[in-house]
């Protein structure tokens, strides 16, 4: 399973996110869309990306009755995505069903990817709100090893925890890691964040990069760095 860096692409619609593309005329790109831009454009704009020749995680985070997901899933394998995912909080037998919708005739699937506990929650909300009384770091690796159970194929966590889902779920469990900035680039509204160089040295599988890329005065040579510093 080879890494990657995926783009974060947090566009209002088809117009930014084509000009944004047209600056990376005739390369592969690795592409995140997520709620935003799939509700405005609809799956129009996957395939769209996929005629491009790009390839898509497609961030919509699923959580519903197991029989939902599965028949959401059925969906979203047709449309040839590369990467999708759920919330693990859903269940292993929703993360299950996922798995049995995603899987096409012929045996292939995209990667299914759970999300633990978003980094938005803290431990205060996540006691008070979700009557949840372990701690956060524990949730999260229980969360992720009902994932690898469920026969998923990874989590989406922060690069600092990469080595440890490795060490409780395996080593070709993937981490896709968001929070990554540039030793000398604004920080905005991640609070841990590491380098790409970083990630790479944590164990990170694809890290998943945004603001750094998009906001770019130079979007292609921001995206290049990242590749030399990840992959290079
Ligand atoms: O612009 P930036 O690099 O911060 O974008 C990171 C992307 O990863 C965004 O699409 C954000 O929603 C997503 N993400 C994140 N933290 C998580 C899960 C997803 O930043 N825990």
């Amino acid at each position: 399973m080879g890494k990657a860096v995926i783009i974060a692409c947090d566009f209002a619609g088809r117009k930014e996110l084509e000009a944004f593309l047209d600056q990376f005329e005739g390369e592969t790109l690795y592409l995140k869309i997520g709620m935003e831009l799939f509700y405005a454009e609809g799956p129009e704009i996957v395939r769209e990306i996929k005629r491009r020749g790009h390839k898509i995680f497609l961030d919509l985070k699923l959580h519903d009755i197991p029989n939902t997901v599965k028949k959401a899933m059925a969906v979203l394998s047709r449309l040839d995505v590369d990467i999708c995912n759920v919330h693990a909080a859903g269940t292993k037998a929703m993360m299950e069903a996922a798995l049995e919708g995603l899987t096409r005739e012929d045996g292939t699937r995209p990667l299914l990817i759970a999300v633990t506990q978003l980094t938005s929650t803290s431990q205060e909300r996540m006691t008070e709100d979700l009557l949840i009384d372990h701690p956060l770091d524990e949730v999260v690796m229980h969360y992720a090893k009902n994932a690898a159970d469920s026969g998923l194929d990874g989590v989406v966590c922060s690069p600092l925890e990469a080595g440890k889902v490795h060490d409780v779920c395996g080593k070709s469990f993937l981490t896709i890691t968001p929070g990554v900035r540039f030793a000398d680039s604004e920080v905005g509204d991640q609070v841990r964040v590491t380098t790409p160089e970083k990630a790479k040295e944590l164990g990170s599988d694809y890290i998943v990069v945004g603001r750094p890329i998009t906001a770019a005065p130079d979007p292609v040579a921001a995206y290049r760095r990242c590749v030399k510093e990840f992959l290079g």
